[in-house]
């Protein structure tokens, strides 16, 4: 059955912005993905016939969500799905850091290894050490899970969260940072989260302490990353997202071993991909129906005044 005509933009990389801008012209309906800033002026452009703008992610800080609410456009996401996926990435993350697994591998490469020596490449304990997890939504609370089977104790800090939500002990922010060995960020890129993770943040980590990112990259400010990682205020540092993305090749963290750095891929196991491309057309032919989107961000839009 065939529900509408579809224009897929042909590139590997995301289209420019007058490229957008062009192409969106008198579509009803927008799929797009995370690398697709949509705003008033993408909306705007597309015309008042547009029903639906459906994103090919979980996370919307890509749209400008005020600007599709005030022209009543229901803006669709990809939640719950791509939970586990991300979870076991940002656990692959932690362990990697950890155990310096880049590290080691470019050591065998570069022709470093001599011999089998007791404090070659020294890592971190998993049993009994503390995780603290920024943000407690579905993925915290999966990465949550993955710790407790490893032996470790968790920690959570969400304002939005009642405490001990799930039977873990919520902290503040200072006690996570003070009592965790291991630091997960998982909140979502807003104007409250961004640069959350700053100079003053990454001050109040143990030296020995180990940072993953897989939320969005704006939640940190690299500049004091790198400052922290240089100075050994913090142990390591893992990253799936980065700002910009893609990280470019001239940004001072890629000197350093501490830091490993992924492009972007906690959700990228096949499953997790074909069902979040599922969500996103599920949410685009609702729209396109006049119909409840099944995930929609900005409920707003059917309110009735
Ligand atoms: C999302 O869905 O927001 C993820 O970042 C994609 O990997």
């Amino acid at each position: 059955m065939q529900a509408c005509d579809v224009e897929v933009w042909p590139g590997e990389l995301p289209p420019g912005r007058i490229d957008l801008v062009q192409k969106v012209a008198g579509v009803d309906g927008l799929l797009c993905l995370l690398t697709d800033k949509i705003d008033a002026e993408v909306l705007d452009a597309a015309g008042p016939q547009l029903k639906v703008v459906s994103n090919h992610a979980v996370g919307v800080d890509n749209i400008v969500l005020s600007d599709a609410t005030e022209r009543r456009i229901p803006v669709g996401n990809t939640p719950g799905i791509l939970t586990d996926a991300t979870a076991d990435f940002a656990f692959a993350l932690v362990m990697a850091a950890a155990r310096r697994v880049t590290e080691a591998e470019r050591y065998v490469r570069a022709g470093k290894w001599q011999t089998w020596g007791p404090s070659v490449l020294l890592g971190a304990d998993f049993v009994g050490a503390t995780l603290g997890l920024v943000g407690f939504g579905r993925i915290g609370r999966a990465v949550a899970r993955r710790a407790v089977g490893f032996g470790m104790r968790v920690l959570y800090h969400d304002p939005g969260k009642t405490p001990e939500h799930g039977a873990l002990p919520a902290a503040s922010l200072d006690e996570l940072l003070a009592e965790s060995d291991f630091v997960s960020i998982h909140t979502p890129l807003t104007e409250q989260t961004r640069h959350l993770v700053d100079a003053r943040f990454l001050a109040k980590m143990k030296p020995t302490a180990i940072l993953v990112n897989t939320a969005r990259g704006g939640v940190l400010n690299q500049v004091a990353l790198y400052d922290a990682l240089v100075a050994k205020r913090i142990f390591a540092a893992a990253l799936d997202v980065t700002d910009p993305e893609p990280l470019p090749m001239d940004s001072p963290l890629l000197t350093l071993e501490n830091c490993l750095i992924a492009p972007h891929i906690a959700s990228a196991s096949a499953r997790t991909r074909d069902e979040m491309s599922r969500l996103a057309a599920e949410n685009l032919l609702a729209g396109l129906r006049g119909e409840r989107l099944p995930h929609c961000v900005n409920p707003q839009v059917y309110s009735a005044d």
